[in-house]
């Protein structure tokens, strides 16, 4: 048995369809889940989908991924800009990491066009909504499939 990707997501995420809607649109978090669900079961993979408004709850599920999962896909929201902590967790985690932001984060505030995940990342995907969940799903797909065939 394969083991499962894990969706990481990170603080104020659960507030996804509520939550400044001209920037993240109108998608809960659930419906992210049924479509990242929607897309794994098509692509072979098993998905574990997580929220947490906690910094040391994601690290902790950062650490576990590294036994427990065959990559991360992380939206680290406001932890990506600002977490050290989280970066050294990816890093130790020695996964492939897709980071995936909903909003265009070089269109934003200064703040927010550095990550510190970016430098874990095998791949950033920004900008295109749920839609970069789907496209992480095969990204990773991808880069299994390249791994177990080495
Ligand atoms: C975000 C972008 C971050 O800058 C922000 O803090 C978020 C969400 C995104 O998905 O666009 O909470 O990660």
């Amino acid at each position: 048995m394969t083991k499962p990707v894990y969706i990481l997501n990170g603080p104020n995420l659960n507030l996804l369809g509520a939550r400044e809607p001209a920037i993240y649109g109108r998608d809960t978090l659930a419906d992210i889940e049924a479509l990242a669900k929607a897309r794994a079961k098509a692509l072979g993979l098993a998905i574990d989908f997580r929220q947490t408004n906690v910094e040391g709850e994601l690290i902790g599920w950062v650490q576990e991924a590294r036994t427990a999962a065959s990559a991360i896909i992380v939206n680290a929201a406001g932890l990506t800009h600002t977490s050290v902590a989280l970066l050294d967790a990816l890093q130790a985690s020695e996964l492939p990491v897709v980071e995936v932001h909903l909003s265009n984060i070089f269109r934003r505030d200064s703040f927010r066009q550095h990550s510190y995940v970016s430098l874990a990342a095998t791949g950033v995907i920004c900008g295109l909504g749920a839609k970069g969940y789907e496209l992480a799903l095969e990204a990773v797909r991808g880069i299994l499939d390249k791994t177990t065939a080495a």
